[in-house]
């Protein structure tokens, strides 16, 4: 991937978010641009070439816009040769608590695609193929976490996919600087954090695989000092 594609990408993904404020926007580019996930997603093509997809916790809808400016994007040809296709994105609907983030997320929204107000805890999932997770599991106590991955393996389709990211509380002074980034960013974006719910990536894989994941876990924290794993799951069939 050049450094121009890496531009004009996150130029496309981001350009929705002026419409949203000016917070809105740098918070966009600062995230998509550093955090190694968004870009990791696609290089390792972890989702299904139609995605329709829940998204628990989805802060400003970033995965929405993502995806889309991706879409474009591969349908231009302007695609590194050595990715996947990119996914074309048939449905999308987030999942968000914080009245703030619904509000940032509303008007930069890409056609078709939804974010509601809600708690993951008890709102309906529908039927997707790809639940995603993104650093939003911890949020919530033990018991509600273990309901929410159930349910998130009654929403998906058989062969469907849940994108998790989790903190690995096992990683020592990373995991620290992982949650005293958390407290940080939350304030930023004006909301209060309370008690966070961490687990080591290994127990969270064991846990999956008791739902009945194939499980793959990668780190995904390059180019950061924090301590995060992707758990790319795979319903067993
Ligand atoms: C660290 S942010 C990640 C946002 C998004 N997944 C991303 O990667 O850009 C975690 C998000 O989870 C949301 N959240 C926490 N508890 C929640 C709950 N019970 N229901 C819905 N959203 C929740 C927070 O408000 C926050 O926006």
């Amino acid at each position: 991937m050049t450094s121009s594609f890496r531009k004009r990408l996150l130029d496309a993904a981001t350009a929705p978010y002026r419409q949203a404020g000016h917070f809105a926007w740098h918070f966009a580019r600062g995230k998509l641009g550093r955090d190694p996930v968004f870009f990791s997603l696609l290089a390792d093509g972890a989702f299904p070439p139609r995605a329709r997809i829940v998204d628990l916790g989805c802060g400003q809808g970033l995965l929405s816009n993502w995806l889309t400016a991706a879409g474009r994007l591969h349908a231009a040809g302007d695609w590194p040769p050595d990715w996947p296709a990119a996914p074309q994105l048939e449905a999308y609907r987030g999942i968000e608590l914080m009245p703030n983030d619904v509000n940032r997320a509303l008007p930069a929204l890409p056609p078709g695609a939804v974010v509601e107000q809600g708690d993951i805890r008890d709102a309906p999932l529908g039927e997707v193929n790809v639940v995603v997770i993104l650093d939003s599991l911890h949020y919530i106590e033990p018991a509600a976490q273990e309901a929410v991955l159930e349910r998130a393996r009654d929403a998906l389709a058989p062969d469907g996919t849940l994108i998790m990211r989790v903190g690995d509380a096992a990683a020592g002074l990373p995991f620290l600087l992982c949650t005293w980034a958390d407290r940080l960013i939350t304030s930023v974006r004006g909301h209060r954090l309370g008690t966070l719910y961490c687990r080591p990536a290994a127990e969270w894989q064991r846990t999956l695989e008791r739902l009945g994941f194939n499980v793959r876990p990668q780190a995904m924290d390059a180019g950061t000092p924090f301590a995060n794993t992707l758990l790319l799951a795979r319903l067993k069939a």
